[in-house]
């Protein structure tokens, strides 16, 4: 891994931590294209890094004009995906309508479809250019959907002359006419373009590797978006923000930590929002997250989850359990307070996380359109199961195989057998029916 990071030095993000041997002693480090994250987050905007992750650098003022209208041109919805949407049932998880909305994005748009326009369709930058335009812009749009398919209310339409996290904000809360006056708070827009910066990329995780996957197969970037933002959605992943909101709520109170740290101990339960596959100290995003988090609860009051939080956090990092294996917050753990105290419900932070990773994911997409080394993603399987198997003869008879000898592998055995699944109660109804008088 070292030698192909030295040996591709355009990577979109670089972690000293990572090429260290001495792993566990050097503090986690996050630069996106050379640029500090604290820098980023601090100084610039969610538009300006999303310019900088996808095309390698920040704009200029002109180009950030040309960058952020194209983005505000593309912020509106077809008619098909706001149709698909309504499709679903009304406690449709938010996870699965912007899920849903992506997929039909992608039908709307057969002329840039590699399996309808031709293989090398993405070869022209113009086309790749306006997918990525599309894509960030509707991905707020598409958000406000999927909040308002569980509130039951509509989405004002997009205000073009609103920035990126400011006209997300407005098409949630301009109220049903959508007043055009409408404004939300400028220090809660600015908080959540922090956390849109913040969580814009982070390498080959989970998603993003799903994106290079789906995307390696020559599939629309619509559907490669897709499949990533659906692996993002699992609760070891983008998911963990909700997984640590319900889990602080099910804790309640301090008192309640030792008992529940006792169970992380005995592997009853996982403490979310610790723990990162590349950060074996602290993430730096976390403590970014902290100073956010302080200066939205001074506009919309305290929390009592957060005494929680702290409490949790403290306990955990003072024991010897959450030590030894290097577990620390990540940035997920108090990003899920933010949200709260921002007024959003668990099941729409996972969104949050979502609508700024398709940056991400659409730098590595365009990052592999060029790549000569680009080939379709095979991993080998290891192969573990039976080789030929002695009842091959008796097919047709289908007797009970005799058992084979204990397999070599450590892995629990899967039944070998379909399990019971019971009839529906509708089922029951109907049979019931059908054998009356
Ligand atoms: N709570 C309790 N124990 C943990 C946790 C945790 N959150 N994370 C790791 N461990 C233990 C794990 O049980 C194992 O213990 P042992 O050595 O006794 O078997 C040891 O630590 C090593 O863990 P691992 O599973 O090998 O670590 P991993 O690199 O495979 O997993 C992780 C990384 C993020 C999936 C994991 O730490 C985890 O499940 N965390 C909680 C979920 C979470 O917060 N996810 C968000 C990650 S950051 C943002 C993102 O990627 O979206």
């Amino acid at each position: 891994m070292r030698d192909l990071r030295l040996q591709r030095p355009h990577h979109l993000i670089h972690h000293p931590s990572f090429l260290s041997s001495s792993l566990l002693h050097v503090p986690g480090i996050l630069r996106y294209r050379g640029y500090p994250i604290e820098r980023l987050a601090e100084a610039a905007t969610f538009p300006e890094v999303a310019h900088l992750v996808i095309y390698g650098r920040l704009p200029t003022g002109g180009e950030l004009t040309a960058w952020e209208d194209a983005l505000s041109r593309h912020s509106a919805l077809p008619a098909p995906v706001l149709a698909a949407v309504d499709a679903l049932p009304h406690d449709a998880h938010p996870m699965g309508t912007v899920l849903t909305a992506l997929c039909a994005l992608s039908t709307c748009h057969p002329e840039q479809n590699p399996a309808l326009a031709g293989e090398g369709v993405y070869a022209d930058t113009a086309v790749q250019d306006k997918q990525i335009a599309r894509l960030v812009g509707k991905m707020p749009a598409i958000a406000a959907l999927a909040y308002h398919r569980a509130s039951g209310r509509r989405a004002a339409p997009p205000n073009q002359r609103l920035g990126y996290a400011e006209n997300f904000l407005y098409m949630l809360d301009s109220g049903p006419g959508a007043n055009p006056a409408y404004r939300p708070h400028p220090a809660l827009a600015r908080a959540l373009d922090i956390m849109f910066t913040l969580h814009a990329e982070h390498e080959m995780n989970c998603s993003t590797a799903a994106a290079r996957h789906l995307a390696s197969s020559g599939v629309d970037v619509y559907t490669a978006v897709a499949g990533a933002v659906g692996a993002l959605y699992g609760p070891l992943h983008g998911g963990a923000n909700e997984a640590v909101l319900r889990m602080l709520a099910r804790i309640g109170s301090v008192q309640a930590i030792p008992a529940f740290l006792a169970g992380v101990k005995a592997k009853k339960e996982k403490l979310f929002g610790f723990g990162h596959r590349v950060y074996k100290n602290f993430d730096p995003r976390a403590a970014i997250i902290r100073k956010v988090a302080e200066e939205v609860f001074a506009i919309q009051g305290s929390d009592p989850l957060i005494a929680v939080a702290v409490a949790l956090a403290d306990a955990a990092r003072e024991d010897a359990y959450f030590k030894d294996r290097s577990l620390y917050p990540n940035v997920d753990f108090y990003s899920g307070l933010v949200y709260r105290s921002l007024g959003f419900p668990p099941a729409f932070f996972t969104v949050l996380f979502a609508v700024p990773r398709v940056v991400g994911y659409l730098a590595h997409w365009r990052e592999q359109l060029v790549d000569p080394d680009t080939r379709i993603v095979r991993p080998q399987q290891v192969y573990e199961g039976d080789w030929l198997r002695p009842e091959v003869e008796a097919l047709g008879e289908r007797a009970p195989p005799p058992a084979l000898p204990a397999a070599a592998s450590k892995k629990p055995a899967l039944a070998p057998v379909f399990g019971e699944v019971p009839p529906s109660n509708a089922y029951r109804r109907r049979v019931a029916g059908t054998n009356w008088a």
